[in-house]
């Protein structure tokens, strides 16, 4: 996620760019920083970590002034969230400053490649890279040009000169950075969009940036691909922001950067080209949408929003992370040794409400892959149990927030009895990760509805590649399994984005007619069943209806008693094909069907496409597409969160902010 506003034009820009942010800072809010020129003011940067309002204290005792400039709110990916590791970022010269939305996927390799190229780093984070790669981009054509000065016998072009003039600024170091490390021999001989053009084609992963050089007075430069980025034409003003609301005070007139763009803002307008430089056309559309609608992209509740925004969640936690030509799993900050996760005896997951689920699911994933056994708890339970873990037991804490005072409790016991801990966790930095030997963050972005739904999709898919590290590391998986599991798992985005588009009419319809039920009954078998869980949890926290979760061949031994004409039992009975388990599943969990419609219980079924067998059963059928087993869960769960959602704003409940609960809960 992250905020980043950018300004440039006659008016004070600080003003512009604190208000921005502030507008942004629900998407992302571990830090926040700002570089500003212009005026007659050299670049200035001040950056604290914290809030927003961190930053604003920080101004109030040590201003910056100027007329162009770019601010950014974090919501951490790499490195913790300190002031280091805030934006904006500088490159080893100090004269230039960098804000990026996205994760690059290659920092590491472009690191070390820097590293021997003599290039000092100052923060633990992806970003900094990319300033140090325009930095080298302007050297590199520094270089080019001396050697063809010196075949030619002269000396630097007048147009280099032009650029050292501009560059005085710029041999100070910048007001409020540290010691600048390396300094450019001499002035750039490139522009800065070109700069900007030859670096973000060494970049892989995601990236919305904004670049600011004290060699190039009154110039913005921005890139896009991946994350959004929006551009602003006011009058004799311009605007940069990764979403609408950032400026949308300001002008109404916008143009969405297209992935592969580069934008040069400065006070006479703005020039688009793609990445090769060749120019593109900027056709502004006029924006009709209220703030309050802005902030939630158009969506009606947040929750909409963060469904919606899925796809995006769980393909940015597996980038950087899996390679789709090998199949190997990559886990950076692990400080477990695979010496140790082979000698593992056993994972104790511990985790609280919709991250529970997630523990469910994953135990099926590190057992089936890894052939670990996995003790799945409450967290608010674990204490009160004794437990006894063995000290090669490995404990694994999921939490959405990283903060939740049961999952961290249970994180003391388990540390208490000789376990080493690891943490699944959206929030870099947080209390859990601070105590864990090693973070799979799931790059969700911040979560503001208080139901959990792409937290919960991203957790499925951290586990679902922490079960395959597992598995490589301790070899119980081939070469080629691994390849077709990444692949399987590459694919997901793509159908989360296709059950998007292709079930939330049909959960609308539903909505008619079941938000009167007083209440449902969710089944699944094996994997699917923490699935039938979070379909009920789902429910029953936004829509207030009774709701709860079954194993679907548990209904015989009990609550089959429950079903009558009006109860709706919402059933998974999906499977993957390739798989005989999942088929046998599957076919057991029709005839627990057949046992719900005989007593005239009312089934919505989840199955994949394609089952048409299934239709002659119920009397509803969502259809999703097909998967491996072990990630059928992270598209079952979709529509399960649109009928709750539909159902919740039909009753008109407060989707986003449920009755007495919160989002995050840090007492026990
Ligand atoms: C339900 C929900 C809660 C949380 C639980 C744990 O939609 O959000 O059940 O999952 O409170 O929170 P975290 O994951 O932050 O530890």
């Amino acid at each position: 996620m992250c905020g980043i506003v950018g300004y440039i034009g006659p008016k004070p820009c600080v003003p512009v760019i604190m208000e921005g942010l502030a507008r942004l800072e629900y998407r992302g809010y571990d830090s926040a920083g700002i570089a500003v020129a212009g005026g007659g003011h050299a670049l200035q940067l001040r950056r604290a970590p914290g809030k927003l309002r961190n930053l604003d204290a920080i101004l109030r005792e040590d201003p910056v002034h100027g007329t162009y400039g770019i601010g950014h709110t974090r919501w951490a990916t790499h490195g913790r969230p300190t002031e280091e590791n805030a934006h904006p970022h500088r490159d080893g010269t100090g004269t230039l400053v960098v804000v990026h939305n996205g994760i690059v996927e290659n920092y590491l390799q472009l690191k070390n490649a820097l590293i021997a190229k003599g290039h000092k780093f100052a923060s633990e984070t992806d970003t900094e890279i990319i300033a140090h790669v325009i930095q080298d981009e302007l050297e590199l054509a520094v270089a080019s040009t001396r050697t063809d000065a010196a075949l030619k016998g002269t000396g630097f072009s007048p147009s280099i000169n032009a650029a050292q003039k501009a560059g005085a600024l710029a041999s100070e170091a910048i007001d409020g950075s540290d010691e600048s490390q390396t300094v450019l021999t001499a002035p750039p001989s490139l522009s800065l969009e070109e700069a900007v053009r030859r670096a973000v084609k060494r970049l892989t992963g995601a990236f919305a940036i904004g670049v600011l050089s004290a060699h190039e007075p009154d110039k913005l430069v921005a890139a896009r691909m991946g994350p959004p980025a929006v551009l602003g034409i006011g009058e004799g003003e311009y605007f940069l922001a990764s979403d609408v609301p950032g400026i949308l005070h300001h002008t109404r007139t916008i143009y969405f950067l297209q992935d592969g763009e580069v934008a040069t803002l400065t006070t006479q307008g703005i020039e688009l080209t793609d990445f090769a430089g060749q120019a593109r056309t900027l056709t502004p559309q006029r924006i009709t949408w209220d703030p309050i609608q802005a902030e939630k992209a158009g969506y009606k509740h947040f929750m909409l929003k963060e469904i919606n925004e899925q796809p995006r969640a769980v393909r940015d936690t597996t980038l950087g992370r899996v390679s789709l030509e090998t199949g190997k799993v990559f886990l950076p900050d692990m400080k477990i040794s695979p010496a140790e996760f082979r000698a593992a005896t056993g994972i104790t997951i511990a985790a609280c409400g919709t991250s529970w689920h997630a523990g469910l699911a994953g135990k099926f994933m590190i057992e089936r892959l890894a052939r670990l056994p996995v003790d799945v708890d409450y967290a608010s339970e674990y204490r009160y149990r004794d437990p006894i873990p063995s000290p090669t037991d490995i404990g694994l804490l999921i939490t959405q927030s990283g903060e939740t005072a049961d999952t961290i409790a249970a994180q003391h016991e388990l540390i208490a009895k000789g376990s080493k801990t690891l943490a699944i966790c959206n929030v870099v930095g947080a209390a859990v990760t601070r105590l864990a030997q090693g973070t799979i963050t799931t790059n969700a972005g911040p979560e503001i509805g208080v139901a959990s739904t792409k937290a919960f999709t991203a957790q499925l898919t951290a586990l679902f590649t922490f079960a395959l590290y597992l598995a490589q590391v301790r070899g119980t998986v081939d070469d080629t399994t691994s390849l077709h599991l990444v692949t399987e798992l590459s694919r997901v985005p793509g159908k989360i984005e296709e059950i998007l588009r292709s079930v939330d009419d049909q959960c609308h319809e539903l909505a008619k007619h079941f938000s009167t039920a007083r209440d449902f009954l969710f089944l699944g078998r094996g994997i699917h069943y923490p699935i039938a869980l979070e379909g009920a949890l789902k429910l029953k926290e936004i829509s207030y209806i009774h709701a709860e979760g079954y194993p679907a061949g548990e209904m015989k031994h009990g609550p089959n008693a429950l079903i009558d004409e009006t109860l709706p039992v919402v059933c998974i009975a999906t499977k993957d094909p390739s798989d005989p388990s999942s088929v046998l599943k599957y076919e057991k969990t029709l005839s627990n069907i057949q046992e719900v419609t005989a007593r005239s219980g009312r089934v919505i079924a989840i199955a994949i496409e394609g089952d048409e067998h299934i239709g002659q059963l119920v009397e509803h059928v969502i259809h999703i597409p097909q998967s491996h087993e072990l990630l059928l869960p992270i598209l079952e769960v979709v529509p399960l969160q649109l009928l709750a959602y539909h159902i919740a704003v039909r009753r008109g409940c407060d989707v986003d902010q449920p009755r007495n609960l919160a989002k995050s809960v840090t007492v026990e």
